[in-house]
């Protein structure tokens, strides 16, 4: 039991934990956003977070702006939060929309 106990001590002295720049430096924050989060799936919300057909609540996922929309039908999907004329964020807070959600600069999506 004392050579099981020594050797866990041992493999603690030998670990080295991550560096600094894992936890405050962007490039090392952008490099895991683009080699893991954006690479598999990823819980960004609950269901309950839009309850109602027409709620509609912004997020982001690895600096993604996304929509989290009820729609008329019921279900939940996931957008981006983008006007695609110039990248105008759509959203900017949960609210409730009862017609399509429009760029609110030319209205033109
Ligand atoms: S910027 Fe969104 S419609 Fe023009």
């Amino acid at each position: 039991m004392a050579s099981s106990n020594n050797t866990t001590i041992k493999d603690h002295g030998l670990a080295h934990g991550l560096g600094n720049g894992h936890y405050v430096d962007p490039d090392v924050h952008e490099l895991e956003n683009q080699s893991v989060i954006a690479n598999t799936w990823a819980s960004i919300g609950f269901a309950k977070d839009v309850p109602n057909r027409g709620d509609v609540m912004p997020t982001t996922l690895a600096g993604q702006p996304l929509l989290i929309v009820r729609g008329s039908d019921g279900d939940v999907q996931v957008f981006e939060n983008v006007c695609r004329h110039r990248g105008m964020i759509l959203v900017e807070e949960p609210r409730h929309f009862k017609s399509a959600i429009a760029c609110r600069y030319h209205a033109w999506c």
